[in-house]
C-alpha cells in the first residue's frame, strides 16, 4: 500500500515528508523534484514570500546510489524564511482573515492567537505534495504515463483547451508566465492579475490536467472508496483554495441528453495485431466511467476560489476586543492557478501511483513491470 504523511509549519524551521509502499528499484532524483517545486513557486501574480524561498528537497532515506530500496523515502524541504522569523517578535495574531481556517481553526484547538492555525493551514504544506508527487510521477514515467497541468482561466479570461499532448507542449506551458498555452489568453490573464493587484484585491480561476497513457482498469466500482474518480476529486478538493472538481465534460453534461454525453464504443474490422482494438472517438468521460480508468486519457479539472488575504482587507472581527474590524494583510499572493496547477499535476501523479500499484503490485519495479506486460498482453487477445 502506498501512503505518505507530511508535517511542518509555514515559516517552521522544514517542511517533513515520509512515503511508504515505493517499489525498489527505481531511479529517482532530486533534480526532477526541484524542478517541479521551482515550477510550483513560479506563475504570474505570486507574492514576496516566493522570492525569499528557493525550494530544494533533499531525499535523506530510502534511497541507494540514486535507486530506492523499497523502505520509507524520508524527504525534507528547509524553510529559508525560518531564520527571519527567529529575528522577530511578532505579537498575537487576533483578527481572523475571512476565506481561511484562521476563525474556525482558532476556535477549533483553543487558541489566543489565529497564527498557530494559519502556521500549518497554509498553503506552504503543498510544497511537499510536490515533492512526494513527484516521486510517484518518477514511477509512472517507468510505465509511459506522463501528466500535464496548464491553466484554464484567470478570474474572467479563459484560454483555449490543449486536446494534443506531447513533451513540446510542457515546454510551452512552462514558457508561459502563467502556465497557459494560448498566447492571447496569458496576457490577458497577466492584466487581470495586475489589474486586481491595483485594486487590493485577488484571482481565483481553472485549471485542468490530462493524464495519458493510463491504462484500463486503475481503481474500481466494488467498495465507494475505490472509485478513482471519487479518489482523484478528494485530492484535488484538499488543494487550499481548490472548491470545485470537475471529471470530463462533468459539468456541461448535466444539462445534455445522453445520446449526446456518452462515449461511444466501436471495434474496426481489422485491428493490429499486437493492439488493444476497442477505442472511442470521444472522451467526454474523462477517461473513467464507473469508478475505473477506461483507457482514454484522465481529464480533472479544479475550480479555484481567490485568495482571502486581500490588500484592502475584508470585515472581520478580533478576538481580543470581541468588537469589528477589519482583517490584516501580511505578504500575500494576488493568484496562485498556475502554481496550483503543478500541485494539482503532483496530486494526481501520486493518485494514479496508488491505484497503478494496487493493479499491478510488487516489492521491486521489475515486479511491477512484470504484471503489467502480462496484463497487457491479455489485452490483446480480448
Ligand atoms: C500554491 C498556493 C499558494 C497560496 N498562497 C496564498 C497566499 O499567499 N495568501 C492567501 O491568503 N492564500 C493563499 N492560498 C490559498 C489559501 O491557502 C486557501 O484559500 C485557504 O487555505 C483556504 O482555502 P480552503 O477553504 O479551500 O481550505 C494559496 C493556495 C495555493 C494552492
Amino acid at each position: 500500500m502506498l501512503r505518505f504523511l507530511d508535517a511542518g509549519e509555514s515559516h517552521g524551521k522544514c517542511l517533513l515528508g515520509i512515503i511508504e509502499g515505493f517499489p525498489a528499484g527505481l531511479s529517482l532524483s532530486e533534480e526532477n523534484i526541484n524542478r517541479n517545486l521551482k515550477r510550483r513557486q513560479g506563475g504570474y501574480g505570486r507574492g514576496e514570500r516566493m522570492k525569499i524561498e528557493q525550494d530544494r528537497a533533499e531525499v535523506l532515506s530510502g534511497l541507494v546510489e540514486g535507486k530506492t530500496i523499497g523502505s520509507p523515502l524520508g524527504l525534507m524541504i528547509k524553510n529559508k524564511d525560518w531564520e527571519n522569523w527567529q529575528e522577530k517578535e511578532y505579537p498575537p495574531l487576533t483578527i481572523p482573515r475571512p476565506g481561511h481556517a484562521d476563525f474556525s481553526g482558532t476556535i477549533k484547538y483553543g487558541f489566543k492567537d489565529v497564527r498557530k492555525v494559519l502556521e500549518r493551514a497554509s498553503a506552504r504544506q503543498t510544497a511537499m505534495r510536490v515533492a512526494i508527487g513527484s516521486a510517484a510521477g518518477a514511477l509512472l514515467a517507468e510505465f509511459n504515463i506522463e501528466i500535464y497541468s496548464y491553466v484554464l482561466r484567470i478570474g474572467q479570461v479563459k484560454a483555449r483547451r490543449i486536446t494534443s499532448f506531447d513533451s513540446k507542449i510542457k515546454t510551452e506551458i512552462n514558457k508561459s508566465p502563467v502556465y497557459c498555452i494560448d498566447g492571447i489568453a496569458s496576457v490577458g490573464m497577466c492584466r487581470e492579475i495586475d489589474r486586481a493587484r491595483e485594486k487590493g484585491d485577488t484571482l481565483g480561476g481553472v485549471f485542468e490536467v490530462v493524464i495519458t497513457g493510463v491504462p484500463i482498469g486503475l481503481g474500481s466500482y466494488v467498495q465507494w472508496d475505490r472509485r478513482l474518480d471519487a479518489r482523484l476529486a478528494s485530492a484535488f478538493m484538499s488543494i487550499p483554495g481548490v472548491k470545485a472538481v470537475e471529471i470530463g465534460e462533468g459539468i456541461e453534461a448535466s444539462e445534455k441528453k445522453g445520446s449526446a454525453v456518452h462515449d461511444e464504443i466501436f471495434a474496426p474490422e481489422e485491428s493490429e495485431k499486437d493492439s488493444f482494438r476497442y477505442y472511442r472517438k470521444t472522451n467526454r468521460a474523462g477517461g473513467i466511467e464507473g469508478g475505473v480508468t477506461n483507457g482514454e486519457k484522465v481529464v480533472i479539472r479544479a475550480y479555484l476560489k481567490p485568495i482571502p488575504t486581500l490588500i484592502n482587507p475584508l470585515r472581520s472581527i478580533d478576538f481580543a476586543t470581541k468588537k469589528e474590524t477589519r482583517a490584516i494583510y501580511q505578504r500575500s499572493d494576488i493568484c496562485v492557478v498556475p502554481a496550483a496547477s503543478v500541485v494539482g499535476e503532483e496530486a494526481a501523479a501520486w493518485e494514479i501511483a496508488t491505484a497503478f500499484l494496487e493493479k499491478f503490485s510488487g516489492d521491486s519495479l521489475l515486479e511491477i513491470k512484470e504484471n503489467s506486460k502480462n496484463y497487457k498482453k491479455r489485452l490483446q487477445k480480448i
